[in-house]
C-alpha cells in the first residue's frame, strides 16, 4: 500500500507562542484548546508547526473521514471550483440533486435537506418535529440524559447534559430528558404535548454509548403507538463509522426485523463533508413535504462545492470498501483495547463501541495524573498521548474517544495502540 505518512514541514518555526497569542488576544475563548499548533498532514498523520508528527485517532471528531489532504477531495473541490461554487437555492444544480439521490439510497424513501453543520441539521428536524405537531398543538420532543446535539439555543436546550446550559437561560421551551436505553422511562415521559423523540444512536459526547437492539426497536414501536416522530442525530455515529452507513443498521444488522427500521428523520454532518462544511438531514417519505416553501432555508446549504465533496467521499469510501475497513480494522482496535483493559485493570475500566467509533473510559480510582489537577482526568490523559506522539479526543470527564479516518490501515491502528501502551505503562 501506498506510504501515505507526510514529509515534515519545509521550513521547521516555533511560532507556537506567537500564534497561541494571536488566539489570546483576537480569538473568543469559548474552546479549552490542547497546546498543539497543526501544520498540515496526510492520511491519519499529522505534523504541527515545530515538525512533530502525531498520529491522528481523533479524526477531527469524527470529521475526517478520508484522512488528511486526501486527493479525491482536493480534486473535487478544485474540479467543481473551476465550474461553480455557489449558487443560492432559488435555483437547481446537479451535485445537490445527486448527493441527496445518493443519501435516500443509502437510508430509505425520503427527501434530504442540506444545510452547513451538524447543529443545523438538528435545527431542522426540531422544526419538523413542530410542523408535524402544530396542528394538534403538540410541540415537545423528549431527548435523553447525557445526549449531545449541538450548540445553537434550541440545541442546548435538547441536549441532555447541564454544563452547555449553563448561563444561558431562559432555555428554547419544549424540551425534556430522560435516561437513555430506557424505554419504559421514555413511555412513561410521553405528554397530551409530545410530538417527537431524538436519540443519538451512538451517544458520543456523552463517551460513546451504543443504542441497545430492543431500545430501538421499541422506540419505533412507541413512537407508532402515540404517533411521535423518531429522530436519529446521526451527526457523529453516522456515515459509515460503525461499520454500516448509519449505526442503527449496525446495531440491528444480526436482530430479526432490524432490517426494516426506519427513523422518521436523520441529521447528518461531520464525515459527510470530510472536513468541508456540510450538513444534511434525511425525512422519510410521508413526512418529506412538511416543510414546504419558505418553511426553512440558508444561504449556503448545499452548494454546489460542498455537495460535489460529499459525493466524492461517498465514491471513494464505496470504491476502497471503507464500510468494511471500519468495522475490521475497528473490531481489531477494540479487541486489543480490552487487552489493555485486562492487563491495566487500575486505568481503564471500560470499552465500548462499534467500528471506528470507539471509548475508553479511565477508571474513577485511577492513579493520579500528571497535569493540571483543574482539568478532567480524560484532557490529562488525551496530554499524556499528545507527548507520546498520539492524538484522540476526550468525552465527558473520563473518556478517552478514538474517531480515525475511515481508511485507517491495520499498522496505523496497531502504532497507535503502542503509544497508548507507552502511556499505560508509565503510569502504573
Ligand atoms: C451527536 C452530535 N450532534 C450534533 C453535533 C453538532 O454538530 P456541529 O458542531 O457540526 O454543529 C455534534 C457535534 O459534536 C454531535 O456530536
Amino acid at each position: 500500500m501506498k506510504d501515505i505518512v507526510p514529509a515534515p514541514p519545509p521550513v521547521v518555526r516555533n511560532d507556537v507562542a506567537a500564534i497561541q497569542t494571536l488566539f489570546q488576544q483576537n480569538v473568543v475563548p469559548s474552546y479549552g484548546r490542547f497546546d498543539l499548533v497543526l501544520s498540515h498532514g496526510a492520511g491519519c498523520s499529522l505534523y504541527d508547526i515545530t515538525g512533530r508528527r502525531y498520529l491522528d485517532l481523533g479524526g477531527g471528531i469524527a470529521v475526517n473521514s478520508l484522512g488528511h489532504a486526501h486527493p479525491a477531495i482536493t480534486e473535487a473541490l478544485a474540479e467543481q471550483s473551476r465550474k461553480i461554487i455557489y449558487c443560492s437555492n432559488f435555483y437547481y444544480h446537479e451535485p445537490q440533486g445527486r448527493l441527496a439521490q445518493a443519501l435516500v439510497s443509502l437510508i430509505g424513501p425520503g427527501k434530504c435537506f442540506f444545510c452547513n453543520s451538524g447543529v443545523e441539521a438538528n435545527e431542522g428536524l426540531f422544526k419538523l418535529a413542530r410542523k408535524f405537531g402544530h396542528d394538534e398543538g403538540r410541540f415537545e420532543i423528549l431527548t435523553t440524559l447525557n445526549s449531545f446535539h449541538g450548540r445553537t439555543l434550541a440545541a442546548i436546550a435538547a441536549t441532555g447534559q447541564e454544563k452547555v446550559k449553563k448561563g444561558f437561560a431562559p432555555a428554547v421551551p419544549g424540551f425534556r430528558h430522560v435516561p437513555f436505553n430506557d424505554l419504559k422511562a421514555m413511555r412513561e415521559a410521553i405528554s397530551p404535548a409530545t410530538a417527537a423523540i431524538m436519540i443519538e444512536g451512538i451517544q458520543g459526547e456523552g463517551g460513546v454509548l451504543p443504542a441497545t437492539p430492543d431500545y430501538l426497536l421499541g422506540l419505533r414501536r412507541l413512537c407508532d403507538e402515540k404517533k411521535l416522530l423518531l429522530l436519529m442525530d446521526s451527526v457523529q455515529c453516522g456515515h459509515f463509522r460503525s461499520g454500516r452507513f448509519q449505526s442503527y443498521q449496525r446495531i440491528l444488522e444480526a436482530v430479526p426485523g432490524g432490517e426494516t427500521f426506519l427513523p422518521d428523520g436523520i441529521s447528518m454532518a461531520k464525515s459527510l463533508g470530510g472536513g468541508f462544511p456540510i450538513g444534511a438531514f434525511w425525512v422519510r417519505a410521508p413526512y418529506a413535504d412538511l416543510l414546504s416553501a419558505g418553511s426553512h432555508g440558508t444561504t449556503y446549504g448545499g452548494s454546489p462545492l460542498a455537495c460535489a465533496v460529499a459525493l466524492k467521499i461517498l465514491e471513494v469510501i464505496a470504491r476502497e470498501n471503507l464500510a468494511a475497513n471500519a468495522r475490521q480494522v475497528g473490531a481489531q482496535f477494540k479487541s486489543r483495547l480490552e487487552e489493555l483493559a485486562r492487563k491495566y485493570p487500575a486505568i481503564i475500566q471500560k470499552v465500548r463501541g462499534l467500528g471506528l467509533m470507539l471509548g475508553m473510559e479511565l477508571a474513577p480510582a485511577m492513579p493520579q495524573l500528571p497535569g493540571d489537577p483543574a482539568k478532567t482526568p480524560a484532557v490529562r490523559f488525551i496530554n499524556l498521548l499528545h507527548a507520546a506522539g498520539l492524538l484522540a479526543i476526550p468525552a465527558g470527564t473520563h473518556v478517552i474517544r478514538f474517531l480515525p479516518p475511515l481508511n485507517l490501515r491495520p499498522a496505523e491502528a496497531e502504532e497507535g495502540l503502542k503509544m497508548l501502551e507507552s502511556v499505560l505503562a508509565n503510569l502504573v
